[in-house]
């Protein structure tokens, strides 16, 4: 494996958690996984990021679950990339299912996102993935290369170390279903092509490529045994410490 690529082990608490539960799970995960050689990262709701990135002492990554491209203006309801960044986000989730299907968010407009993040030095964990009925109709691999191509055009290719790239097939979401550890492999090898067409040879080898949709702590270790995967984007299971904590601890042990 490259060494540009890192293990990472990411929970996205969606809209859950007030600030003080917010402050309580961040700090127990901090105490639990601060051993695990893995990179922690944290997606709070807003309205925690700032007290949770004042209440950690030991390194998490936190980051914000979504953001809008300009830096400020009338655009009620919506965050920038600088508030994230002053709150103490270092990162950013763009292109999540849940905002491309609940908010009908299109690619024209990740792309600008993915822009504006890099501009103001946030990280970016972009989301791809594909609904049941285009996997069924075999066009999974149509729209992971629409969703990539489109998200990224225009990126530099230095820029790609601030990215991480997030399988997440919409089926597997919350459903209790996970992908199959080879069907998982099957489109990080596709995405890590796109790269290398798109951005010249190694961009694909060197890219974090994390797989979402119903990790636990029982499913985790068939996903981590395979090379492609190199961590995880949680939901459900990063509501809780030790669910989180043992993920991390088998992803680890796997890696390690
Ligand atoms: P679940 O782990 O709850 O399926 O959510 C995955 C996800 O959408 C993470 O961003």
């Amino acid at each position: 494996m490259s060494t540009q690529r890192k293990i990472i082990l990411a929970g996205n608490w969606k809209m859950h958690k007030t600030v003080k539960e917010s402050i309580e799970l961040a700090q127990c995960v901090e105490e639990k996984l601060s051993k695990l050689p893995i990179t922690v990262l944290l997606f709070p709701p807003f309205t925690a990021i700032y007290a949770v990135s004042k209440s950690l002492k030991w390194h998490i990554g936190i980051g914000g679950q979504n953001m809008y491209y300009e830096k400020e203006g009338a655009f009620t309801g919506e965050i920038s990339p600088v508030m994230l960044k002053e709150a103490g986000a270092e990162y950013v989730i763009i292109g999540h299912s849940e905002r491309r299907n609940i908010f009908n968010e299109k690619d024209q407009l990740l792309n600008k996102k993915v822009h504006s993040a890099i501009e103001n030095a946030l990280n970016v964990v972009l989301c791809v993935g594909e609904k049941l009925e285009e996997r069924k109709s075999n066009r999974t691999k149509e729209v992971i290369e629409r969703e990539i191509k489109e998200d990224l055009q225009g990126i530099k290719k230095q820029d790609l170390e601030k990215i991480i790239i997030a399988y997440e097939p919409i089926w597997a979401i919350g459903t209790g279903i996970t992908a199959k550890p080879e069907e998982v492999a099957e489109v990080h090898r596709f995405i890590r092509t796109l790269l290398d067409d798109m951005f010249g040879k190694g961009a694909g080898s060197n890219m974090t490529i994390l797989y979402g949709g119903s990790i636990k702590p029982n499913n985790i270790k068939s996903l981590a045994d395979m090379n492609e995967i190199d961590g995880g984007l949680v939901g459900g299971a990063s509501l809780q410490c030790e669910s989180f904590y043992t993920i991390g601890k088998i992803l680890s042990e796997v890696k390690a």
